[in-house]
């Protein structure tokens, strides 16, 4: 049986002191400790994006990083997001476009989305094509979320 160590996490402005196996990575923690269960578990091997957070402002694959890694450093979760004006920007027009299908990929591409969008003014469609080029998607064809990013950022920068 793996050993177990304590971590003190701070996951969408909560302190949370989880009793996790040694080398347990984040996204583990997460959805199997803290049941915080946003961050989907595809691939579990960092190809496709669905498990992406951000750990101190930068969106990373939690399926990668080991939890012990993330003491000292914010954790947020497509949840902690729920005064925030760009991602109910985002929230708004992947509903509006139908951007969302089966949802699997949905909260680690608002993630994404969500960082891009903290860039200066409008984003182009390539420039929202290469951000978003680590999240993938096995339903909409990408159209309609490129789409509602575009429009966000719009919206953001007007
Ligand atoms: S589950 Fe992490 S990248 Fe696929
Ligand atoms: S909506 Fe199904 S994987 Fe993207």
């Amino acid at each position: 049986m793996a050993d177990r160590e304590k971590l003190n996490l701070t996951v969408n402005s909560d302190n949370a002191t989880v009793d996790a196996d040694a080398g347990a990575t984040l996204l583990t923690v997460l959805r199997d400790e803290l049941r915080i269960l946003s961050p989907k578990r595809g691939c579990n091997q960092g190809v496709c994006g669905s498990c992406t957070v951000l750990i101190d402002g930068t969106p990373q694959r939690s399926c990668l990083t080991l939890a012990v890694t993330c003491e000292g450093k914010p954790v947020q979760t497509v949840d902690g997001f729920d005064a925030d004006t760009k991602m109910a920007l985002l929230r708004d027009q992947f509903q509006q476009n139908g951007a969302v299908q089966c949802g699997f990929c949905t909260s680690g591409m608002l993630i994404s989305a969500w960082h891009l969008l903290q860039e200066d003014g409008a984003l182009s469609r390539e420039d929202i094509n290469a951000g978003l080029s680590g999240n993938l998607c096995r339903c909409t064809g990408y159209q309609k979320i490129v789409d509602s990013v575009a429009a966000a950022s719009k919206e953001a920068s007007s």
